[in-house]
């Protein structure tokens, strides 16, 4: 489920809104300036290489990408991998990387083919997590306060546009709010 969850920054308790609809998601991501999309989703893509994930988003891509300002566009993935023995490991590393709070020098914006990811935007007095699921697009606006958290068993393929190749280089705040938030799994089972 795509969900929109609006908390006070200082209470993470004290929730402003929460929604799954995806016409109110999208007005209440406008209306504090954040891009939120919904694509429809090329299905049995999932294994696929990147050049056919590409391919089969072509037309869309290249209408959101009209002014050619993403020179850099790619896939990333991850997967559950019950049968890797490393893979408890690898999931809390990757979950692990944009967990804590961060900004980049461009906008971040993602498109998850499928599986899930939640986006937290710390913006002025609130914290607003965005929940995506596959079909959704979301650009989090260069230099917002933000972090991800990919849940307990990371799994999504997601298509990332970046204007500089390093464009997806966090810098850190320090600040650990994110500790006290509800992470992607207390929220989709809340
Ligand atoms: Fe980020």
């Amino acid at each position: 489920m795509t969900l929109l969850q609006v908390m006070s920054d200082s209470d993470a308790g004290a929730v402003v809104l929460r929604t799954e609809d995806p016409a109110v998601i999208e007005a209440e991501l406008s209306r504090r300036g954040i891009v939120f999309d919904r694509w429809p989703v090329a299905t049995g893509v999932a294994a696929a290489p990147t050049e056919q994930i590409l391919a089969e988003y072509g037309g869309r891509i290249s209408d959101l990408n009209g002014d050619g300002r993403y020179k850099h566009i790619d896939v990333a993935r991850i997967h559950p991998d019950d049968g890797d023995p490393q893979w408890p490991e690898k999931a809390v590393a990757a979950r692990e990387k944009f967990l804590s709070e961060h900004r980049h020098a461009e906008d971040e914006v993602r498109f998850f083919a499928s599986g899930r990811g939640c986006f937290y935007l710390h913006l002025d007095g609130e914290v607003v997590a965005v929940v995506c699921e596959g079909g959704d697009l979301v650009s989090v606006p260069a230099g917002t306060r933000h972090w991800f958290d990919m849940g307990s068993r990371p799994d999504f393929l997601a298509i990332r546009f970046f204007e500089e190749e390093d464009g997806w280089v966090g810098d850190f705040t320090g600040d650990r709010i994110g500790a006290n938030f509800p992470t992607l799994d207390e929220l989709v089972n809340a």
